[in-house]
C-alpha cells in the first residue's frame, strides 16, 4: 500500500489554521497549541492566504513567524502542511503589475480582491510566484515538521468561470489551438466555422467566447474551457517543480473542489501525489440527508478515483458554513458521519476549515473547531476531539486499507462541458451530473463500491462499466469499450450517448457513432417530453414512469428486454441486452424515475456477480462502504437517517475499535457510523 506522505503515517487529523491573523495575540497562539493536542489534532495547513504577511513588500521576505510557529507545533508532535500563498495576491503585486489581475469576458480588469484573481498567463505573476515560492521551498522544505506542499488554494475558484480573457490569455489561447490544429483548415474543419460565416482566416481572428462575441461555435467553446484547465494545470505545475527542487521527497497536492465544472481535475491526476478536497455537504437542508450522503460520497469517489489511491480530505467545516443561503449546524452524530463517511470512501484524513473563527472579515462566522469563545467545553470541540481520538485508534488498521471496486460509472468533464453547451432538446438542463448520481445511487443503497472515472481511464480492472449520457463519445474510450466487452465486461451505456466527437461534430451514419456495434442499436430520434406527453415502459412485468428524455432505438443484433407503453412510439425497444464477444451491452433509452434503476441494477449484479460489501438488505438510508486489506476488510456500516435501525448480520464480524466480536442483530443510532472488521 502506498502512503506518498512519508515522514507520517497518521490519519492526518486538523486543518486551516491561520496564526498569520494573530501575531498581535501570542497568548492566542499559545493556547492554539494546547487546544489541538486537546482536540488530538496532529497537523495544519499554514501559510494560504499569507502572502501579504510572508512578503509585505516586493521582494522583502518576513518568514520569523512562520518558522517560530512551525517550530513551536513541532515541539508539540503538531506537522505542518504547507501552502504557497497564491491563493490570493498582496496589494503591492496588483498595484504594481496591472497585468497580474483577470480580465472579465466583457473586456474589463478586475480591480484589486478575492481570490483566485491572478492571470495564470501572466509572466509577471509567474515570475512573482517563483520568488515567493523559492524562498519558501529554501527555508521549510527540508524542515521535519513540513509533511506536504499544499499548492494555492482551491485553483479556479474566482467566484466566475475560473477563466482570465485578457490579451495574455487570448495570445497563449492562439499558440495553444495552433499546437493542436497545426493549420486553420484542420481548425475550421474541427469547429464546422462555414457554419453562419464564421471561417477564421487569420489566427489573430480567434478571441475567447464571450457573451459579446462568438458563442455559437462549439468547438470554440470546447477548446477555451480546455484550454483553461490546460493553463491552470501548468501553473500549477511550475509551482511544484518549484517547491520540489529544494526536497523532491515532499509531495505535492492541491485542494480540489468535487464536482467543480470549470476544472477538469482528472487532467491534475499526473502531477498532483495525493488528491485532496474539500467537501461541504448540505446536510439537514431541503435535500434528504440520504440524498446528500449519496452526492457527497459519489464526489468522494470521483476524487479517488483520479489516481485510484487514498486521498485526503482537506478541508471540512465542523458543524457549518457561512456561505450557502442557509447555513444550518450539523446535527448530533453528523460530525462524525461525515468525517467517517470520507474516511470509508478512501480519504486518510479530515481537516477542518477552520481550526479558529477569523476576528473580522468575510469568514468570521464560519464554523471553526474554536469559537470566539475560545474555549473548549463546547459542543463543537468535543465533536472534533472525539474524531481526532477514533482516527488515532484506527490509523493502523486503515492505512494498510484500499478502496476496490468491481463497478465504474463514467464521469467526464469535457461531456460534461459538451451537453451542457449544445443546443438541443432540453436548453434549461441536461441534468448530466444529476444522472449520473441516479445510476450510482443504487450501488450506495446496495452497499457497493464504485469509482467515478473519466473517459481517459483504463476500464479493464472492472467488471461492470456505465457510461450515462456519454454524448461526446472519445474514439479512444469506444475503443477500450470494444475490447473490454469483447473480453467478457459488462457494459452500460444510455440514452444521448454517440452523438459527436471530440470537437463536437456529430457522427456521421448512425447513434451512438462507435460503439453502436457494442450495444447493437441505432438510435434515430431523441424525444424531451413534457407533461402532456406522459409515457411509461414496461420491464419484466413491471411498468415505470418516464421522465425528461426518450430516445426512438432500432435493434441491430440487440434484443429488446423493455418497451415503451404509450404515444406513436408504444412498443418500441426502450432497454436493450447485446452479446458482444465474451461481454454484455445493455442500452438503456429513456430518463425513469429512480426506482426502475433500482430494479435493472439489482438484477444485474446479480447476473454478473458482483457482490455487496455485505450481504443482506440494508434499510433505507443506510449504506456499507468498504477498504480492503491483506487479510482483513474494514466494513464501514453508515446510517444517515435521523433514527436508529437494526441491521441483521449475515455473519460474525469484529468492531473494528473494542475488537469484540457481533453477529445478530447491528443497531446503529440516529446518524451512526459503526466500523466492521470482516477477516479473510
Ligand atoms: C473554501 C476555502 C476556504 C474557506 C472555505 C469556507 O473551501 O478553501 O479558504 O473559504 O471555503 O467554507
Ligand atoms: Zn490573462
Amino acid at each position: 500500500m502506498k502512503t506518498p506522505i512519508k515522514k507520517f503515517t497518521k490519519m492526518l487529523h486538523g486543518g486551516d489554521y491561520n496564526p498569520d491573523q494573530w501575531l498581535d495575540y501570542p497568548d492566542i497562539l499559545k493556547q492554539d497549541i494546547e487546544l489541538m493536542k486537546k482536540a488530538h489534532v496532529n497537523c495544519v495547513s499554514l501559510g494560504i492566504f499569507a502572502w501579504a504577511t510572508l512578503e509585505p513588500e516586493e521582494g522583502v521576505y518576513n518568514f520569523e513567524w512562520l518558522e517560530e510557529v512551525i517550530n513551536n507545533l513541532y515541539k508539540e508532535g503538531i506537522y505542518t502542511v504547507l501552502a504557497t500563498p497564491t491563493g490570493a495576491m498582496p496589494h503591492w503585486l496588483t498595484e504594481k503589475y496591472e497585468e497580474v489581475r483577470q480580465v472579465r469576458e466583457n473586456g474589463v480588469r478586475n480591480l484589486h480582491g478575492g481570490r483566485h484573481n491572478f492571470c495564470f498567463t501572466s509572466q509577471i505573476m509567474r515570475e512573482k510566484t517563483r520568488a515567493i515560492d523559492t524562498q519558501l521551498a529554501k527555508r521549510f522544505g527540508n524542515h521535519p515538521a513540513v509533511i506536504l506542499w499544499h499548492i494555492s488554494n482551491e485553483m479556479g475558484g474566482n467566484g466566475s468561470d475560473s477563466s482570465c480573457h485578457c490579451p495574455l490569455c487570448q495570445a497563449a489561447f492562439r499558440e495553444w489551438l495552433k499546437n493542436k490544429y497545426k493549420t486553420l483548415d484542420s481548425l475550421n474543419h474541427a469547429w464546422w466555422t462555414k457554419f453562419w460565416a464564421q471561417t477564421y482566416t487569420s489566427w489573430d481572428q480567434i478571441h475567447s467566447p464571450v457573451s459579446n462575441g462568438v458563442t455559437t461555435v462549439h468547438g470554440l467553446n470546447l477548446d477555451w474551457k480546455r484550454f483553461v484547465t490546460a493553463q491552470m494545470v501548468d501553473f500549477y505545475k511550475e509551482e511544484c517543480n518549484t517547491v520540489k527542487k529544494y526536497n523532491k521527497d515532499i509531495p505535492v497536492t492541491t485542494n480540489m473542489m468535487g464536482f467543480f465544472k470549470c476544472l477538469d481535475y482528472f487532467k491534475f491526476k499526473e502531477s498532483v501525489d495525493i488528491i485532496s478536497w474539500d467537501s461541504y455537504p448540505s446536510w439537514h437542508g431541503e435535500e434528504d440527508d440520504v440524498n446528500v450522503a449519496i452526492l457527497t460520497a459519489a464526489s468522494h469517489n470521483t476524487m479517488r478515483s483520479i489516481k485510484k489511491e487514498p486521498f485526503l480530505l482537506m478541508e471540512s467545516t465542523p458543524s457549518l458554513t457561512n456561505w450557502k443561503s442557509i447555513n444550518t449546524l450539523k446535527r448530533p452524530n453528523m460530525h462524525m458521519l461525515s468525517s467517517m463517511q470520507a474516511v470509508a470512501h478512501g480519504s486518510n484524513s479530515v481537516q477542518y476549515f477552520q481550526w479558529r473563527k477569523s476576528r473580522g472579515a468575510s469568514e468570521k462566522l464560519h464554523g471553526a473547531v474554536v469559537d470566539h469563545y475560545g474555549k473548549d467545553d463546547t459542543r463543537v470541540f468535543k465533536d472534533v476531539t472525539e474524531v481526532g481520538i477514533r482516527l488515532e485508534s484506527l490509523t493502523e488498521m486503515i492505512y494498510k486499507t484500499i478502496n476496490k471496486p468491481k463497478v465504474a460509472i463514467i464521469v467526464d468533464w469535457e461531456n460534461w462541458w459538451a451537453i451542457d453547451d449544445a443546443q438541443g432538446p432540453n436548453n434549461i438542463d441536461m441534468k448530466y451530473i444529476e444522472t449520473v448520481i441516479d445510476h450510482y445511487k443504487p450501488f450506495w443503497k446496495m452497499g457497493i463500491d464504485v469509482d467515478l472515472i473519466d473517459m481517459e481511464q483504463e476500464i479493464d480492472n472492472y467488471k461492470l462499466v456505465i457510461a450515462p449520457m456519454t454524448y461526446m463519445m472519445k474514439e479512444k474510450f469506444g475503443e477500450r469499450v470494444k475490447a473490454f466487452v469483447k473480453n467478457g465486461g459488462c457494459f452500460v451505456n444510455s440514452y444521448w450517448s454517440g452523438i459527436v466527437n471530440e470537437t463536437d461534430l456529430c457522427f456521421l451514419g448512425s447513434f451512438p457513432g462507435i460503439i453502436g456495434e457494442v450495444v447493437g442499436i441505432r438510435s434515430e430520434e431523441l424525444d424531451a417530453i413534457n407533461e402532456c406527453y406522459p409515457n411509461s415502459i414496461i420491464y419484466n412485468n413491471r411498468s415505470y414512469e418516464v421522465k425528461d428524455l426518450c430516445d426512438l432505438i432500432h435493434l441491430q443484433g440487440a434484443k429488446a428486454e423493455a418497451y415503451y407503453e404509450k404515444d406513436f412510439y408504444k412498443g418500441m425497444p426502450a432497454l436493450t441486452r447485446n452479446e458482444y464477444g465474451s461481454g454484455l451491452a445493455y442500452y438503456i433509452a429513456v430518463r425513469t424515475k429512480a426506482d426502475f434503476n433500482e430494479d435493472f441494477y439489482t438484477e444485474l449484479i446479480k447476473k454478473i456477480g458482483i457482490e455487496k460489501n455485505m450481504n443482506v438488505k440494508l434499510p433505507y438510508g443506510v449504506t456499507v462502504s468498504k477498504r480492503c486489506g491483506e487479510d482483513r476488510d474494514l466494513l464501514f456500516v453508515q446510517n444517515y437517517n435521523s433514527d436508529s435501525v437494526t441491521i441483521e448480520l449475515d455473519k460474525q464480524y469484529e468492531i473494528a475499535e473494542s475488537q469484540t466480536t457481533i453477529s445478530g442483530k447491528l443497531e446503529l443510532a440516529a446518524y451512526d457510523c459503526v466500523i466492521l472488521v470482516d477477516k479473510k
